[in-house]
């Protein structure tokens, strides 16, 4: 069968990697791709967010299976513009995809459903926000309502704080029109936990956990990045966690949605918390994490088009989610300077010391080719993930496997799981 996978990072290296594992798939196109996906499958210049064009190319070369990657598309109705021309595509629909579209939106819900989640009040005009605020707790966290590249979340430690931050959401627009409303919310203390699950509108299959770095520097400071890179599985996710969560979140999630009247086909990422009083809710998205996803589908048994075929026809009761009794880690390799300001079209050195490496994975996120080398294009550049017996193993490997690369400005945290050493 021939597969279009749509997405150009880390995540969608990823998504085609176990794609090509399928012995059922002869052909994988990518849009637009980047140059690591290049390798394994034919990419074409066709932006994301080109709904036209992407339905037109699936027509063209008859695509059996259109498979969606990023946030940005599924929130404004790509799988919606496939249906409506009768071709099978992974991933929500419009009306389901809001779980992550709006923060808004799924605060309500998870209130309305009784899963836990921060106490928090929804704010659509900025002097209400403003007056809330005075008889606030602090810290408090301000959330922008809709997508803003991971960035729309403030952590605000006073009052002041706060008030500059309500005026950079919802006056200054610092996220632009993701800032016409949004969530003022409890801050929450605890480990944070990643599981991703697959669902079929119906059943949910959750994946092994994972646990993400998101800022940029050593000990979690400085500025929140995409990821800087994640360890699976997570320590922290005990039995006793999953079966609350078995209980509390994840099938309420789904029977919440279709109650709604917007079932959920495709992933659901929980973001979870691991408070003082039980696991809640931090956000949901309506796509695999990046970089979870470089640690969690290198980890599955299963082939990806079974299971993602199943979630598209409502059978996926009829599927045995097994990962691998593992680890893995990925470190993130990015250009000194992310998030704020870095150079980019350096070249890469080393690539080719993965190839024929049994475990080892070099995921490409901000990469492209220039007079026929391949060169960095973006903050984060690669990210390089390491399967090993346990996650110390997988650690060092991981760490072993950063040093085969080489690039100018390279530049990775040197404490990617180093939370373990806690477990
Ligand atoms: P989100 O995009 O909602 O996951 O938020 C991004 C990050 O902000 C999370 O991964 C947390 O580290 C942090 N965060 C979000 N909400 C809260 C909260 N209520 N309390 C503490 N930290 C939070
Ligand atoms: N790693 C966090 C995310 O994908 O949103």
């Amino acid at each position: 069968m021939k597969v279009l996978i749509v997405g150009s990072g880390g995540r969608e290296h990823a998504i085609a990697t176990s794609v090509a594992k399928s012995p059922k798939v002869d052909k994988i196109y990518c849009a637009p791709g980047n140059a690591g996906i290049g390798q394994i499958a034919e990419c074409v210049p066709i932006g994301a967010m080109e709904f036209e064009k992407l339905v037109a190319f699936a027509k063209e070369k008859a695509i059996d299976l259109t498979i969606i990657g990023m946030d940005d598309p599924l929130v404004c109705g790509v799988v919606d513009a496939f249906e409506a021309e009768g071709l099978r595509v992974f991933g929500p629909r419009k009306n389901a995809a809001i779980l992550e579209g709006s923060k808004a939106f799924s605060k309500d819900l998870m209130k309305k459903y009784d899963i836990p989640t921060a106490a928090y009040e929804n704010f659509d005009n900025a002097e209400e926000a403003l007056a809330y605020l005075e008889k606030a707790d602090f810290p408090i966290v301000l959330k922008a309502d809709g997508l803003a590249l991971g960035k729309g979340v403030l952590i605000c430690n006073t009052l002041e704080e706060a008030k500059e931050g309500v005026k950079s959401i919802m006056l200054d627009k610092q996220f632009g029109t993701a800032g016409n409303r949004m969530v003022i919310e409890e801050f929450m203390t605890g480990r944070e936990v990643s599981v991703l699950s697959f669902v079929d509108g119906k059943t949910i299959k959750t994946m092994t956990s994972a646990q993400d770095h998101k800022r940029a520097l050593d000990g979690d400071q400085g500025l929140n990045t995409g990821g800087m890179g994640t360890f699976s599985p997570s320590p922290f996710y005990t039995k006793e966690v999953d079966e609350f969560c078995k209980k509390y979140v994840y099938q309420k999630t789904v029977d919440a949605m279709a109650a709604e009247g917007r079932p959920f086909t495709g992933i659901i990422f929980f973001g979870l918390m691991l408070t003082p009083k039980g696991p809640k809710v931090l956000e949901y998205n309506a796509r695999f994490g990046d970089p979870e996803a470089q640690v969690v589908l290198p980890r599955m048994k299963n082939d990806i088009i079974d299971v993602m075929e199943a979630c598209i026809d409502g059978k996926l009761d009829t599927i045995d989610l097994q990962f691998e009794d593992n680890a893995a880690v990925c470190v993130v390799l990015a250009s000194e300077g992310y998030p704020v300001k870095y150079d980019k079209g350096l070249e890469i050195r080393g690539l080719e010391n993965f190839e024929d490496k049994d475990g080892y994975y070099v995921f490409h996120a901000g990469t492209a080719m220039k007079d026929g080398k391949i060169v960095t294009n973006g903050g984060r550049v690669l990210g390089v993930t390491a399967k090993g017996k346990d996650l110390k193993e997988a650690r060092a490997n991981a760490y072993a496997a950063t040093k085969w690369i080489d690039f100018d400005n390279k530049y990775c945290r040197s404490d990617i799981g180093k939370a373990i050493d806690e477990a």
